[in-house]
This record gives C-alpha cells, sequence and structure tokens, in this order.
C-alpha cells in the first residue's frame, strides 16, 4: 500500500541546523525521508547523511529515495537510534572522515504508514493484528503482553503513557475478556476500552481509545525506556556548533528530551538554540493534523 508521510516543521528544522555542503548529518529516524532528503541536498557537494530507521521496510523505501541523490555519501542502518553514536563512528571510519555529526535529527515516533497500514496494530481505526511493533524483528507483539500481564501491570502502563483515568477499569476488563476470548485484533481492544469507559463519562474530543492504544503502543516499542540517557549520548557525538534538533509528540517523550537537554547545558558545553519548543503554525496545523502536537527543541555544542 502507498501512503505518504508529510515530514513535521520541515523550514524549522532546516533553519535550526547547520547544513553547509560538505557536513555530515544523521538521521536517526529516517521514515519515509523527508526530512533527509532536503538536508541531503543542503550537504551536497562532499556530505555524508546516516540514515537510521527500526522499521525494516521503512529503511528499504527510505534507502530508495536517498540512494538518488546526486553529491552525497548516504549509509543508512536498520537500528536504533540508541545505536546512533556507534553506527555514526562505522560509517564514518568506513568512509574515512572524523566521527563527529553537524546536524542530527530526531523526529520521534510515528510515521503516518504505521497509521495507515492497518498490518502494524497500531490504529483504533483500523481493523488488523494487535502488534503494534515498529520493528518486528524484535519483542512480541502487544497482544501477547496483554494477554499475560497482570491487571495492576496493565493499568500502570495505561494509567502512565496514556494518563488515561480509566485505567483500572480498562485493565479489568481486558484480564477478565481473556479467561474467554484473548485478544488478538485491534477492534478486540477497542471493545475492551468502550465497556470499560461509561458513555456519558466519554471525552468528546478523542476516540475513547485513543489514550489506550497510545500507552500500549509506547510500552510495546520501549519508546521511552532509556531515552534521556540515550539523547545525552547522541549530543556527544556533535562537532563544535554542531546541532541536535528533536520533534516530540507527546509530554512523554517531551519531557525526556526536556531533562536531557537541561542537564547538558548545565554541563557548559551546550546551548539551547531556542528559549521555548517551537511548535507548527496554524496553516502547518490545518494541512497536517500530526503537527498539531509537535515540539521542536534544539540544542548546541559550544565548546
Ligand atoms: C515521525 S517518523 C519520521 C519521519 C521522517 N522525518 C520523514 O520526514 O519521513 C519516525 C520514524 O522513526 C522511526 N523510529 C521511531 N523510533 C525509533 C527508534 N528508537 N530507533 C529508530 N527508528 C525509530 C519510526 O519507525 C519511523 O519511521
Amino acid at each position: 500500500m502507498s501512503v505518504e508521510h508529510v515530514p513535521v516543521m520541515m523550514k524549522e528544522v532546516l533553519d535550526a541546523l547547520p547544513l553547509e555542503p560538505g557536513a555530515t548529518v544523521v538521521d536517526g529516524t529516517l521514515g519515509l525521508a523527508g526530512h533527509a532528503t532536503e538536508m541531503a541536498k543542503r550537504i551536497s557537494p562532499g556530505g555524508l547523511i546516516v540514515g537510521l530507521d527500526w522499521d525494516k521496510d521503512m529503511l528499504e523505501k527510505a534507502s530508495e529515495k536517498l540512494a538518488v541523490l546526486q553529491g552525497v555519501a548516504v549509509r543508512t542502518y536498520h537500528a536504533d537510534f540508541r545505536e546512533l553514536p556507534e553506527r555514526l563512528a562505522f560509517a564514518c571510519q568506513e568512509l574515512g572522515r572524523g566521527a563527529a555529526a553537524n546536524a542530527i535529527l530526531l523526529d520521534l515516533g510515528l510515521s503516518n504508514v504505521h497509521i495507515e497500514d492497518p498490518s502494524y496494530g497500531i490504529s483504533f481505526l483500523r481493523e488488523g493484528p494487535l502488534d503494534m511493533r515498529m520493528d518486528r524483528s524484535v519483542g512480541e507483539p502487544a497482544s501477547a503482553w496483554l494477554n499475560r500481564a497482570s491487571v495492576k501491570e496493565i493499568e500502570d502502563v495505561i494509567f502512565v503513557y496514556g494518563d488515561e483515568r480509566w485505567a483500572r477499569k480498562i485493565a479489568q476488563v481486558i484480564v477478565e475478556r481473556r479467561k474467554t476470548r484473548p485478544l488478538t485484533m485491534t477492534n478486540d481492544l477497542v471493545e475492551c476500552v468502550n465497556a470499560a469507559i461509561p458513555a456519558a463519562k466519554r471525552d468528546r474530543r478523542i476516540h475513547p481509545a485513543t489514550r489506550t492504544f497510545q500507552a500500549v503502543r509506547i510500552h510495546t516499542n520501549k519508546e521511552l525506556t532509556d531515552l534521556e540517557e540515550a539523547l545525552k549520548r547522541i549530543a556527544d557525538v556533535l562537532k563544535n556548533g554542531g546541532v541536535l534538533c528533536v520533534l516530540s509528540y507527546h509530554s512523554g517523550e517531551d519531557r525526556a528530551v526536556k531533562h536531557a537537554f537541561r542537564e547538558l547545558r548545565e554541563s557548559g558545553f551546550f546551548e539551547e538554540v531556542f528559549k521555548k519548543p517551537l511548535t507548527a503554525g496554524p496553516d502547518e496545523v490545518n494541512s497536517n493534523p500530526k503537527a498539531r502536537s509537535a515540539k521542536l527543541r534544539a540544542l548546541r555544542r559550544a565548546s
């Protein structure tokens, strides 16, 4: 299936990053290479773009798009961006370049492809297997965990990662239901949420399953695990004057970015590029709903 992903806050990202011909750029979350393509054009001739994505299918599509670009070396890896420093070092060693980056982008979370393609089981609007993994070569489908975990474990995940006040009730319904009918499809989880939250108490602005799906997806992909630590290691591979941009889409992600950046700033070696995180303008939000929740923070290595 052919789905597009419109890159978020493209202009703001390109303006924040030092993208000169010959620069070394790392995109830790390649997706469909929307940002990466524009960054690559600006570092030609002589630049290097290193791209990572933990979704193999996504990486293949991105690699095809980048391969046709002129004047830049391209290295792509099927990897978690937590391995970014090692992958950058590997690519630079192979090409005989210094292993430090002028610009790094992390555009966290999901691609539109993950939402639109039912085989990922990420959207409550698409009936598909209740998998939710972006990297299907590791871990286990969300359904396996939901069919095994205790009420307390499920409640904690839905409460902490989803800010869902009905977390306990939803967890109880899941555990009760699976005694006779294990959860296998996205609709099974939607049914549990619908059974748990009384119609009169629902937040009319969002689908009742929104928070639960977000929480179970974050848990399944370990999206917040060691994120803060990873960001600090990643910032450490910046050259002097180099910039790390991070786009986050929910409060848990933004909190990790904020904490990591504060600690790095306090070390005296880094400065924040913006006083407050940037958000998308009204025109972009109107044309691309994914931009609504985006926050852009940027950190520059100052010495
Ligand atoms: C929002 S999309 C990126 C879109 C991209 N900037 C573009 O313009 O097409 C996020 C991508 O990052 C990948 N991703 C998310 N977390 C990751 C991680 N920890 N390591 C590697 N890739 C990750 C997802 O598979 C997805 O393809």
